[in-house]
């Protein structure tokens, strides 16, 4: 498909004020209430999509969030030969024509995600050329252990001119042992994507647990693929020859639930979130609570949150999956700055993930950052000023303080929360909160 009707079909998708404004304007104090319908997860339905260049059939993919590296992703399998149709919460992908195996740097220097069509463009086509990855400004955030993992796969791997090219043997790619340095989400997906085409068995060790590994686990075995262990350190893989279409329904997103808890908790009132996955949510779940958040879970799918006034400091490290999530550290952190007493905030996982440090200290945040470890005294009374969004998450984090700040805040450069984040404004807005999308 070209690009133009591929763009297009995206363009039937909503073309709300979220697309075009630059900032934020969000006026705080105000107490939340209602309900949130949780939207599909955008780290899972990545996978999802580039798993689907892994069959001739098509693969209808449902509950598909409506965020900016979604369409980057679905614009990329569309670059690569594939017919992409989407509809408003589904897309239908049919990869059965000739595919040119190459992903441009005009699309994957936004997305660092665009890696995950290295294993399957390698596994489906004999070859990958891909871009080097750009994306969130977190970290170095290397891809040697996706490099390493299709070499051991068999694979030729080299680097040229920002790209890294992987070539399969003759007779494609062969099973093999894979040992992780350390748990990597994307790596792991990208390798087990390898993996169900290879010749023969695949062992996936010290391998992401993430609930979005197990979905796209579950989507490939539905396309016919033989994977035990999934959600496991231990993942292994019997290679078979060929893959058929499928219909998946992606899994609800966690962060996107913890975001959410952590604005209730901040804004005062009470929320209910529904459609979302309980047990995925623990470890902010108990985190939360611990600081004094009443959280209830009525269902395995809907959490309700009631707003308190007396939250208490708590201490979090980030770890890989079932581990506290790293993509909710820079949310947590702002809830810390209202509670009372001096918390640590440890981030394990990325270097360099507290930018949003000196934006909240701007608001009149008491942060101090050594190492890895960021001290948080509260509670801070914040103010409402301009703020700078940084990556995806940092952004997340000034909204969720401007919730709490007094008067207005403006978070510029909202095109990070727009690559994660399905209808944000609309959704706090229609809880109660005071925010608005405006022209920069
Ligand atoms: C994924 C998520 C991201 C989340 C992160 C950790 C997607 C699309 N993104 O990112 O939202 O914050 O998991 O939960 O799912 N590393 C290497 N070499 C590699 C790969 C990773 O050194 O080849 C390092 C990274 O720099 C980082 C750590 O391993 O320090 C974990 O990163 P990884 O799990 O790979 O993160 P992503 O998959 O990129």
């Amino acid at each position: 498909m070209d690009a133009v009707a591929h763009n297009g079909v995206l363009a039937a998708r909503k073309a709300d004020g979220w697309e075009f404004m630059q900032a934020m304007r969000i006026a705080g104090g105000r107490p939340l209430s209602g309900r949130i319908e949780i939207s599909g997860a955008k780290n899972a339905a990545l996978p999802a999509l580039a798993a689907s260049l892994l069959t001739d059939g098509p693969v209808t993919l449902g509950r598909m969030p409506d965020v900016v590296d979604i369409r980057t992703m679905a614009n990329l399998l569309a670059s690569v030969g594939a017919e992409v149709e989407a509809r408003p919460d589904s897309y239908s992908i049919r990869a059965n024509g000739n595919l040119d195996p190459v992903a441009p740097y005009e699309l994957v220097k936004t997305m660092r995600a665009s890696s995950l069509v290295l294993g399957p463009l390698a596994a489906r086509c004999g070859r990958a050329r891909v871009s080097l990855p750009g994306g969130c400004a977190i970290g170095s955030r290397p891809i040697d252990m996706h490099l390493d993992g299709l070499k051991t796969l068999g694979a030729t791997v080299r680097q040229d001119r920002g790209y890294v090219e992987a070539v399969a043997p003759k007779g494609g790619l062969v099973g093999g042992r894979i040992q992780f340095r350390r748990p990597t989400v994307t790596g792991t997906e990208d390798l087990l994507m390898a993996a169900v085409l290879a010749n023969g068995e695949s062992l996936l060790e010290n391998a992401a647990c993430e609930p979005e590994v197990v979905d796209l686990a579950e989507l490939l075995t539905k396309m016919g693929a033989r994977i035990e262990g999934a959600g496991t350190p231990t993942i292994r893989v019997d290679g078979v020859d060929a893959l058929a279409g499928t219909e998946h329904a992606i899994i609800p997103d966690r962060i996107e639930t913890g975001t959410y808890l952590v604005a209730g908790a901040l804004a005062g009132g009470e929320l209910t979130l529904e459609g979302t996955r309980r047990q995925h949510l623990e470890p902010v779940i108990a985190k939360m609570r611990q600081a004094g958040c009443l959280i209830e879970a009525p269902d395995d799918s809907t959490l309700v949150l009631r707003g308190t006034a007396a939250l208490s400091s708590v201490d979090v490290t980030t770890r890989e999956h079932p581990g506290f999530p790293t993509d909710m550290q820079a949310q947590f952190m702002a809830l810390m700055t209202q509670a009372k007493g001096t918390s640590k905030v440890v981030e394990t996982v990325f270097e360099n993930r507290f930018m949003h440090v000196l934006e909240l200290q701007r608001m009149g945040a008491d942060i101090t950052i050594g190492g890895h470890t960021a001290v948080v005294r509260g509670k801070a009374a914040l103010t409402g000023t301009d703020v700078m969004a940084s990556d995806l998450r940092a952004s997340a984090s000034l909204v969720l303080a401007g919730l709490a700040a007094k008067g207005e805040t403006t978070v510029h450069r909202i095109y990070h929360l727009r690559r994660g984040y399905d209808r944000l404004a609309e959704k706090l807005a229609g809880v109660g909160a005071s925010i608005e999308l405006i022209d920069d």
